[in-house]
């Protein structure tokens, strides 16, 4: 078995980052010289994925042009001479197939996972968050969860990250089972809690952006009624999951892979500049221009 199909969810409000989002969809917002969305994709191919499903809302269209082809622009550059450019703005590799499905109401993550349904149909896939990138250098992380599916025979996989207490409210949340069970670190998830107060969170492991589910996971969230903030939520579905006796594992973070997102202005603005510092021709002056600004103050 290999999972090689994506879900992509792309059609969030992103209320978090008015104003500027009211004409671009956040996954469309740039880390360092890439959308974070280019990020996710240019992740899951490296995770052998060959066709990805985008959820999309609203900003459709402006997704859609991002990973078209514009023969144009294609011409003009040659024109110019500037044949270097081309090949960044190939932003797809070859042999991947995009599908777009649209999320014509902002239910929820679980039902925009939802809407991917049919084009899935009774394959295994993984769900990354278009929001959200992990690390500065090619994360490994869909892999990882791939072959822990794969290896633990789990019925859905979770990466999760360690994070403070008082921020867990912010997340969903595991309760921890048998720890190490692959030897690599793994652990089973006994319950999740979505968005918990901070008294109630059974554990500072957070999930964090990327999955692994069979598509039972389908059925599940067809009956998921809504949960926290009216909507219906990813997180409930997999607790169904687990309550119901399936096999949910949990993976944490690696060292080096710090998550970065774009779901409001604090997280998105050190992002950006943490990224764009990494840059290999731009960080070292951006860099030098930080400081230069520190120095001042
Ligand atoms: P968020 O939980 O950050 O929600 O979505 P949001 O609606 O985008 O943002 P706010 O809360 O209004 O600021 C997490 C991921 O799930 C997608 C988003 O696009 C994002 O990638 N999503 C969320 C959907 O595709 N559809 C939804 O109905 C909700």
């Amino acid at each position: 078995m290999s999972v090689d199909v994506a879900v992509v969810p792309v059609a969030g409000l992103g209320t978090r980052l008015l104003p500027l989002t009211r004409s671009v969809p956040k996954e469309l917002l740039p880390l360092g010289s890439k959308p974070v969305l280019q990020h996710v994709i240019d992740e899951l191919e490296s995770a052998g994925i060959r066709h990805i499903v985008l959820v999309t809302g609203a900003g459709e269209s402006s997704i859609r042009q991002h990973f078209g082809i514009d023969s144009n622009l294609e011409r003009q550059l040659l024109a110019k001479g500037k044949a270097d450019q081309l090949t960044q703005l190939q932003s797809l590799a070859d042999g991947i197939q995009i599908d777009y499905v649209r999320q014509s109401r902002q239910l929820g993550l679980g039902h925009a996972i939802w809407c991917a349904r049919d084009i899935i149909g009774d394959r295994p896939f993984t769900i990354a968050l278009g929001d959200a990138m992990f690390g500065l250098n090619n994360s490994t992380l869909c892999q990882r969860l791939q072959r822990v599916f794969i290896n633990t025979s789990a019925d859905a996989v979770i990466a999760f990250h360690e994070v403070p207490k008082d921020r867990v409210s912010r997340y969903g949340v595991a309760k921890v089972g048998a720890t190490n069970i692959d030897g690599e670190g793994s652990f089973e998830v006994a319950d999740l809690i979505e968005k918990p107060a901070t008294a109630d969170a059974p554990s500072q492991y957070a999930i964090a952006a990327r999955y692994v589910c069979h598509s039972q996971i389908f059925n599940l969230l067809g009956n998921t009624k809504e949960g926290v903030g009216g909507e219906i939520q990813l997180t409930d579905a997999l607790r169904t999951l687990i309550l119901a006796g399936g096999k949910v594992v949990g993976v944490p973070l690696q060292q080096n892979e710090k998550r970065f997102d774009v779901g409001n202005f604090d997280s998105y603005f050190s992002a950006f500049v943490e990224v764009a510092c990494a840059d290999p021709i731009h960080g070292n002056a951006l860099k030098q221009q930080l400081q230069a600004i520190l120095d001042k103050d």
